[in-house]
């Protein structure tokens, strides 16, 4: 069954001119939402009363000002949404309410209907006019589809001049329009746009829907330029465009039809819609926004946005969805996480944006970079150390890096799941802060004669109380020959490192060491209210978790 032969290729326009490619986006096109009708149409339960205000007060609060609210004249709820909008006034004085009506006369009466009282509205009507509508759909010629759409569009002018108190706008979109001849769906809609008659004070508009997308997104641009170079009064329209996912192509297809000349945008946020969906506002105005341009849209607040759309459509948006999945901003690969800490630290507040895999800030989104660097078994040490730092304030010099991120791996291998910034957390303390040290510092004095400090040390060696001494140059080499000569062994201090785990005084220190203690290197940390007792807490802390005090404690 599965046999490529069964389809043929979609007959583009032959286009030599197309002028589209040399083109940037430089400003936002209008938007208009159309979640509350093509999205709605589309779901398996249509939203409630309550979810559609829910979804149109969120709509208006991310900065939409042409909301398509619904089909009122197909679905009593639909009707009884737009009078509730109007009669209840909810609708800010800056955005304008659409309707969609099919061109019959009692369908657009009725749908006049539904608007008595509004200050402002666009009525949108559609016919279908493809070649396979007409031919297969509808049995009809050319011109009694044309008549659909002139008709259509006469009686949406009639209807609104017996109200003359709402200012009316009218849009027409032939629907199918990808898979209609060129010139015809510019016959049709010049025929439209005669019956309106509009001036560049007064604009119409024409919707361009790939209402199934059928074709790569330059064929859609060529459309979309031919259209625009050949329809009449081209300075008194509004071209938008409609993009369906089908091929998964919506967003580009729409940014490339703005390339080619369109004005305006419909689609959805988040992508509902039919089939694949509708053309994805959020990804295409965070595009633009990625690319410094204002998409005059604010999706600031992510996560409110997705609770709404979620929760008025009973769709989850998917983890890797564009800008606002779960997971879109998280790196769990090693070398990604190296790469976005160097980026990070490097970045100052106020200059342009440039941090590898991050191609936007996630803050900008309401989100922040405790959700970036996430630790499964793939994940280096640089992520490891980011967690630590920014949940713990703990600062792991490089070398404690390498030696502690096998201790994650090994974790993360055998939960087989991500490991959460707790988790890591309690590894950590488990590994380097609290080994089951047999010896605790007790207490310690140092005195200082002639350059050399002498130190005598008390230590809680299990259940006894032992005293050791020592001298050195400074109280740790001191320390640690008092130590040596205790476990009858040599021991060296390899690397160590300190710092205060908060900016006041009364801020505890902490400190990390390596040590070489019979023929073994290993790793301890300490914790204390000053940097010296950290550091012997962490000699100490880095002895238990050697072999040689493991052996002594055997013995
Ligand atoms: O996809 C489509 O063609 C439509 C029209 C009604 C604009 O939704
Ligand atoms: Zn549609």
């Amino acid at each position: 069954m599965f046999n490529a032969n069964k389809y043929k290729p979609f007959v583009r326009l032959d286009k030599a001119d197309r002028r589209w490619p040399n083109r940037v986006i430089e400003q936002a096109p209008t938007w208009c939402s159309v979640d509350l009708r093509d999205g709605n149409q589309a779901l398996i339960d249509p939203m409630t009363p309550s979810q559609k205000l829910e979804m149109f007060e969120m709509l208006v609060e991310v900065g939409f000002k042409e909301i398509e609210v619904g089909f009122p004249a197909a679905s009593q709820t639909d009707f009884d949404f737009v009078r509730k909008l109007i009669e209840e006034d909810r609708i800010p004085d800056d955005v304008t309410i659409q309707v969609l009506t099919q061109a019959r006369e009692e369908l657009i009466a009725r749908t006049y209907e539904s608007l008595v009282g509004a200050k402002r509205a666009i009525v949108h009507v559609y016919n279908s006019t493809s070649t396979v509508q007409r031919e297969q759909v509808f049995k009809m010629s050319r011109d009694e589809i044309k008549h659909i759409a002139v008709s259509g569009a006469t009686w949406v002018k009639e209807h609104a001049e017996r109200q003359p108190d709402t200012e009316w706008h009218f849009q027409y979109s032939p629907e199918s329009f990808t898979g209609t001849e060129i010139d015809y769906a510019v016959e049709v809609c010049d025929a439209v746009v005669d019956v309106w008659q509009p001036t560049k004070e007064w604009k119409v508009t024409l919707n361009l829907p790939a209402t199934v997308e059928v074709a790569t997104p330059n064929v859609y641009a060529d459309q979309i330029e031919w259209f625009c170079d050949n329809i009449k009064h081209r300075d008194a329209l509004t071209i938008s465009l409609h993009t369906h996912n089908d091929r998964g192509c919506g967003v580009a297809a729409s940014e490339l039809g703005v390339l080619a000349g369109a004005d305006r945008v419909e689609g959805t946020l988040l992508g509902n819609g039919e089939r694949t969906g509708n053309m994805d506002i959020v990804t295409m105005g965070m595009n633009l926004y990625s690319q410094g341009v204002d998409p005059k849209l604010d999706f600031s607040r992510m996560d409110k946005i997705i609770h709404v759309v979620e929760k008025c459509t009973a769709l989850k948006v998917h983890p890797r969805h564009p800008y606002a999945g779960e997971l879109v901003f998280a790196a769990f690969s090693g070398s990604h996480q190296d790469a976005i800490n160097k980026c990070l630290a490097m970045y100052q507040e106020g200059e342009p944006w440039e941090v590898a895999y991050l191609p936007v800030d996630p803050r900008d989104l309401g989100r922040n970079y405790q959700e970036v660097i996430r630790i499964n078994s793939q994940s280096g040490k640089g992520g490891v150390a980011y967690v630590l730092q920014q949940e713990h304030g703990i600062k792991m010099p490089r070398w404690l890096q390498v030696d502690f991120s096998p201790v994650v791996q090994r974790e993360a291998e055998s939960t087989e799941a991500e490991v959460s910034a707790e988790q890591i957390h309690d590894l950590f303390v488990a590994t380097y802060l609290a080994p089951e040290a047999p010896m605790k510092l007790n207490g310690y004095q140092v005195t200082r004669a002639d350059g050399v400090d002498s130190m005598e040390a008390t230590l809680l060696d299990g259940s006894a109380e032992i005293s050791i001494q020592g001298q050195g140059r400074g109280v740790l080499e001191a320390f640690v020959e008092g130590l040596s000569k205790h476990i009858a062994q040599p021991l060296v201090i390899i690397d160590y490192n300190e710092h205060t785990l908060g900016a006041d005084e009364a801020s505890e220190a902490m400190a990390y060491v390596q040590i070489s203690v019979g023929q073994q290197r290993v790793c301890g940390a300490g914790k204390s209210r000053d940097m010296l007792g950290a550091t012997l807490n962490a000699l100490l802390n880095a002895l238990a978790r050697s072999s040689v005090e493991a052996a002594r404690r055997a013995a």
